[in-house]
């Protein structure tokens, strides 16, 4: 613990001491417990393992210059994690049980917190699944509900350094009436091939097209993606992405100092137009794009050809990080402080 590095964190999993669980029996959910286990003791027939039946969050805690430990928006979390369960038919976590979980999980590993200013966050991760045992294809009769921490550097090595993108056409992230807009693991497992096969070709990140179509922008491995034209702030309108917190923080921020927002379906020919793109999530926090290969048409798209995120990108993840940290007036009430 005390050899650990903050400003070399990278994006990873590091023991931390306690987690939170909770257990649904009997069609009620059980008290908090916490655990030092890293382990989960679960039925080799539970849902969770054979049938995807899985959902989970992600958040960061943030320590501010003033020593205090702060949650973003964290009741968009807790709603969304029920709008998965609810997509994949699981026992819904209530928010004031969501919020004690998380509150703990981050209270009781609070030396793990990285420091103000040192580019670290404490990463949270809330894991809903069916531990029941069930094998023919049915909702399970019993969850368990776990949330851990771990610290955690950018998720895009660099951080604000603009990342290059390929774009996937060869494997689809979810169906249009499927499960993208949820967030259970069967996306993530989707998505795989296709970021595995970016990163072998030397690209950061890979930008999913609409399975339909083919045509238009979904988002960008696990992140939405964004692109600016002139002043106005433009992102996806899709059925199949998951709805970004930051994303819609970000079209706030944008309205706030300003700009316009469109929320629209986005062609993939209209790359060509932006004048920044990037993308944007909790792990992925603002992720400046400055190129973007589509092995499909060949067609190559440059942006930050300086080497630097552009102006209303800067603009954006200033504003975002400087509420996160405390450094910047909360005027949206976003932040609750972990007391
Ligand atoms: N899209 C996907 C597929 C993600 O995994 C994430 C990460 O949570 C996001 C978008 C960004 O969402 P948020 O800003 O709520 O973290
Ligand atoms: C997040 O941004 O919190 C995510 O959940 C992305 C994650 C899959 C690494």
């Amino acid at each position: 613990m005390d050899s650990i590095d903050w400003k070399c964190l990278p994006f990873g999993y590091i023991k931390t001491d306690y987690n939170v669980r909770s257990y649904f029996r009997d069609g009620k959910w059980s008290k908090l417990e916490l655990s030092t286990s890293e382990y989960l003791n679960v039925h080799m027939a539970a849902t969770g393992l054979h049938y995807g039946q899985e959902a989970f969050e992600g958040m960061k805690a943030y320590k501010g210059s003033d020593g205090k430990i702060r949650l973003f928006r964290w009741e968009e979390n807790a709603q969304r994690l029920i709008f998965s369960a609810k997509g994949v038919m699981m026992a819904e976590v209530p928010p004031t049980m969501f919020r004690e979980a998380v509150m703990t999980a981050v209270r009781k590993n609070e030396r793990f917190v990285p420091p103000y200013g040192s580019g670290a966050t404490l990463y949270i991760r809330p894991l809903l699944f069916g531990s029941g045992a069930e094998v023919g294809v049915k909702p399970a009769k019993e969850y368990d509900f776990v949330v851990f921490v771990t610290p955690v550097g950018p998720y895009f090595k660099g951080g604000i350094r603009p990342v290059e993108t390929l774009i996937t056409r060869e494997y689809d992230r979810a169906a249009p009436l499927g499960t993208g807009r949820l967030k259970v693991g069967g996306n993530y497992a989707a998505s795989l091939r296709a970021i595995i096969k970016a990163r072998d070709e030397g690209y950061g990140n890979t930008l999913f097209l609409d399975a339909r179509e083919k045509k238009y922008i979904d988002e960008c491995g696990p992140a939405n993606f964004f692109g600016i034209k002139g002043n106005t702030y433009i992102t996806p309108k899709s059925e199949s992405i998951l709805a970004s917190i930051t994303n819609k923080s970000l079209m706030q921020i944008a309205e706030s100092i300003g700009m316009k927002v469109e929320v629209r379906p986005v062609l993939v020919d209209e790359l060509s137009a932006f004048d920044e793109v990037g993308a944007c999530g909790t792990a992925a926090v603002i992720s400046p794009i400055g190129k973007i290969v589509d092995t499909g048409t060949k067609a190559v798209y440059e942006f930050c050809k300086n080497g630097e995120p552009g102006p209303y990108t800067m603009k954006l993840y200033k504003q975002l990080t400087g509420i996160q940290s405390g450094d910047v007036e909360d005027t949206f009430g976003w932040m609750t402080v972990v007391e």
